[in-house]
């Protein structure tokens, strides 16, 4: 891909990640409905998941603590970013926006904040965005989160969606650098919306598609067919992730490390396999952590970060996909 002479390029200056207080296992799960530990960690890679305590705890608090969390590593102040970009499909309030509070929490007024909303994607995207802002000259240091409370929006009695998710906030600090071949060296966002019944939360029965309206609907929460995700998982995410390494020139023996979405272990096992890039390059917290949607990539990439495992001049390749249906990569030259 031909891109335009840099003057600059971008760093990450610090991550963050902020996981609630609570743990619900899978033995948590066999007391709220018909399902086994064994029929979880077989088909999802999943033992546990952390979940806020409502009273305490939500998309707010954890998008502030992340983003607090990324600002103290990089030695910054709220005061130092122009813009918080928060992607989230869950926060607290449609207005004002999650970004709002956690800017004015942090100290970033007046700097610009917004929700950026693209399911599972929302991370990669907000970073994407956040990454382009930056290169364009408009903006020196953004910082973003990608936060999801699956908590709020899962139906506990539903087993075939509450299984896999879970709560967390993952969060970066993007600068401008004066090295133009630092940050982003590819990015590929896309979203096909006639798939949207394979990934949706109903508040009115007129949204509910024809063959949805005669199972169990509690509105206001999560549906999911979970065969036609996993089926565009399979087929998009090693789409996505061959796209990224062909338009770059990165192979799997040069890439340093690929943080996924954690949707399922199966998923991204397939992946893998098929690409040939070696276990230890592809990071895994689902067993612990669930699918935190938004908050999977942010949350990998600062555990990844803290353990020593991102260095300067690595090759880093984010991916997510989810509800939209969406998807979206993005190359980063650390
Ligand atoms: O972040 C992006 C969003 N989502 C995803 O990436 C999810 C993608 N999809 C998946 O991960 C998988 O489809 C699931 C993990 C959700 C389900 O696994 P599956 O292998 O596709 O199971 P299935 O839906 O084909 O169900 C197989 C059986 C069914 O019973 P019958 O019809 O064969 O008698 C289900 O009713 O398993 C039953 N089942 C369960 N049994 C025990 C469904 N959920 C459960 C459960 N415990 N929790």
């Amino acid at each position: 891909m031909s891109q335009p002479a840099w003057t600059h390029g971008v760093r990450i200056a610090g991550t963050g990640s902020c996981l609630p207080s609570r743990t619900l296992t899978n033995a948590d799960f066999e007391k709220l409905v018909d399902t086994t530990d064994e029929w979880i960690f077989q088909r999802t890679g999943i033992r546990q998941r952390q979940v806020c305590n409502p009273e305490t705890e939500g998309c707010f608090t954890l998008s502030r603590d992340a983003l607090s969390r990324a600002l103290e590593m990089a030695g910054m102040k709220g005061s130092d970013l122009d813009l918080v970009i928060v992607a989230t499909v869950s926060g607290e309030m449609p207005c004002p926006s999650t970004a709002c509070r956690v800017a004015a929490a942090i100290g970033a007024t007046p700097a610009p904040a917004f929700d950026l909303q693209a399911a599972c994607s929302g991370f990669v995207y907000a970073v994407n965005v956040a990454e382009a802002l930056i290169r364009s000259g408009r903006f020196r240091s953004v910082g973003v989160v990608g936060c999801d409370i699956m908590s709020s929006i899962v139906d506990y009695t539903d087993r075939t969606v509450s299984i896999l998710f879970g709560d967390a906030a993952g969060s970066v600090v993007l600068v401008r650098d004066d090295n133009p071949a630092r940050g982003c060296l590819y990015q590929a966002m896309g979203a096909d919306g006639s798939g949207w019944n394979a990934l949706y939360l109903p508040k009115r029965m007129q949204e509910v598609p024809p063959d949805d309206v005669n199972n169990p609907i509690r509105l206001g929460y999560l549906r999911m067919n979970g065969k036609e995700v996993f089926r565009f998982a399979v087929t998009k995410f090693r789409e996505v992730i061959e796209d990224a390494l062909r338009n770059t020139g990165l192979t799997p023996e040069t890439v340093s490390q690929v943080v996924c979405h954690q949707s399922n272990i199966r998923i991204i096992d397939a992946a893998r396999e098929k690409i040939g890039i070696p276990a230890e390059k592809v990071y895994v917290n689902i067993d612990r952590c669930g699918n935190s949607s938004s908050g999977s990539v942010g949350l990998c990439f600062d555990e990844l970060n803290r353990a020593g495992k991102i260095k300067s001049g690595d090759a880093v390749v984010l991916v997510a996909f989810g509800g939209g249906l969406t998807w979206a990569s993005s190359v980063w030259r650390i």
